[in-house]
């Protein structure tokens, strides 16, 4: 395409699948910044159509835009397809009718992304189109772009972040007040921060997602929401805060990816990748501990730039459009001059190392009988699954006592024997809390 003045090329025609929380302020940017959006990518952006359900709800839009047809959107004469309706169907199919056309697509559809990004990018490179999705992990927070692109030329060794503001809201509510995980969570719904229904947020089905995304990103390798640990937070109580206020630490949920490398007795090496999702213990001075409230922030870890962090507005409707629109640019952009953006990156394609051999730190507190002995009984049944101790702190009461002990790196089985079998201890009372220690050194 010849340079000349801007917009003077033919507009890029585009199609909007979807027109709630996210797309409604994709239309009122597209509207807003029209003449900058022109001059930034050399061509006009023509909306030409939205899809919507019930298109009696959207009298904020202009009325000859809206239709219920999505397909026949796709199908019609556009050259990028935005997709901001959510879950897998009908938006795969959708997805996959444009990109086989050779239609590029921007997508925020997380849920989608994990589990068919495969077959998208399959059908991206078939026709030579298109696929973005910047704002399917970390809402407004330039993530994906630095991990596609930015990062292309470094070995990132590990992405750990906090990737879902419900949980994180909770979790700060909970380490600010001292209150329960339920009375929390009734006041994120009170306030808006939590859904009708918080099963994808609490029980760690939408920080799973996004882990799987960031380490396909991340490893060149293919990951998927299936291949990713998932915890949710439900079970985090006011004494495992208190417990871990009392080590100077706060508990996040947390979505870890991990490059795992193992050396043989010969000298060889294997590599793995390691992905999960659950709360753990993070020292307070820790940068991710000051994440509060509906933030995100994403610690990235790469051999030669070494730590960074991302931080920023995870979810809302102008900051996940704000992403949107940035893919939205860059794929126009790549239309008014010829070329493509990055493809499928998964040449590497690491095996995943599933969760009972992946190695972390444990915190472990008990309520234990005060009387001599104790602490032998406990650490001998940690000795005898080969669980080494890195801190111990006893702290006696009127009739009982309670034992924190803190593990040097473990792997989740043997944790999970050590634990089942120390509850089992005739002076044991309670195992008070088991949670993971990230943050610090192994
Ligand atoms: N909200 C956020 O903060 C956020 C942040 C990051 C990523 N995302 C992602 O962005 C996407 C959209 O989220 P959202 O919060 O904007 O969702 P939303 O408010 O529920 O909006 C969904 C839109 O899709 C339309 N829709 C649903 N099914 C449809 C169908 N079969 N055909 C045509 N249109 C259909 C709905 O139409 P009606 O309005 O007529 O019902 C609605 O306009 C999701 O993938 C989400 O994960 C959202």
């Amino acid at each position: 395409m010849p340079e000349g003045k801007p917009g003077s090329a033919r507009p890029v025609r585009v199609a909007l699948l979807g027109c709630g929380t996210v797309g409604t302020e994709i239309v009122r940017l597209l509207t807003d910044q029209a003449a900058d959006l022109t001059a930034r990518i050399g061509a006009p952006v023509e909306l030409t159509g939205i899809a919507v359900r019930k298109p009696n709800k959207h009298r904020e839009v202009p009325e000859h835009l809206l239709t219920t047809d999505a397909a026949a959107l796709v199908a019609s004469d556009v050259d990028l397809v935005v997709e901001v309706i959510g879950g897998i169907e009908p938006a795969r199919t959708l997805l996959l009718d444009a990109l086989r056309s050779g239609k590029s697509v921007v997508t925020a559809n997380k849920a989608l992304l994990a589990e068919h990004s495969a077959d998208l990018f399959e059908a991206a490179d078939a026709s030579g189109a298109d696929l973005y999705f910047e704002a399917a992990v970390a809402g407004a927070i330039p993530l994906l772009r630095p991990l596609r692109e930015s990062l292309a030329g470094d070995r990132i060794t590990r992405v750990m972040g906090i990737v879902n503001g419900t949980t994180n809201f909770i979790l700060s509510g909970m380490d600010a007040t001292g209150a329960g995980y339920s009375e929390t969570l009734e006041e994120a719904s009170r306030l808006g921060y939590a859904e009708a229904d918080p099963t994808a947020d609490v029980d760690g089905f939408d920080a799973a997602s996004k882990a799987a995304i960031l380490a396909s990103l991340a490893f060149h390798t293919r990951v998927t929401a299936s291949d990713v640990h998932r915890e949710g937070i439900s079970a985090v109580s006011a004494s495992d805060i208190a417990a871990a206020k009392g080590l100077g630490r706060t508990v996040k949920l947390l979505a870890i990816c991990e490059r795992v490398t193992q050396v043989a007795a010969d000298g060889t090496t294997t590599e793995s990748v390691a992905a999960r999702v659950h709360p753990a213990m993070i020292p307070r001075s820790h940068p991710l501990a000051s994440v509060s409230g509906a933030f995100n922030a994403v610690f990235v870890e790469a051999d030669a730039a070494g730590e960074m962090m991302f931080y920023g507005q995870g979810a809302g409707g102008a900051p996940t459009a704000s992403a949107v629109l940035g893919d939205l640019v860059a794929v126009a952009r790549n239309r008014v001059v010829g070329g493509r953006g990055p493809r499928e990156s998964a040449y590497a394609g690491l095996p995943v190392r599933p969760i009972g051999q992946t190695p972390t730190r444990y915190h472990i507190s008990l309520d234990v009988e005060d009387r001599a002995g104790v602490l032998a009984q406990v650490a001998a049944v940690f000795a005898e699954h080969d669980v080494s101790i890195a801190a111990v702190r006893q702290e006696g009461r009127v009739d009982d006592a309670s034992l924190v002990i803190v593990t040097h790196a473990a792997s989740d089985a043997a944790l999970r024997s050590t634990v089942d079998k120390i509850g089992g201890l005739p002076v044991v009372r309670d195992v008070v809390s088991v949670m993971r220690v990230e943050g610090e050194e192994q």
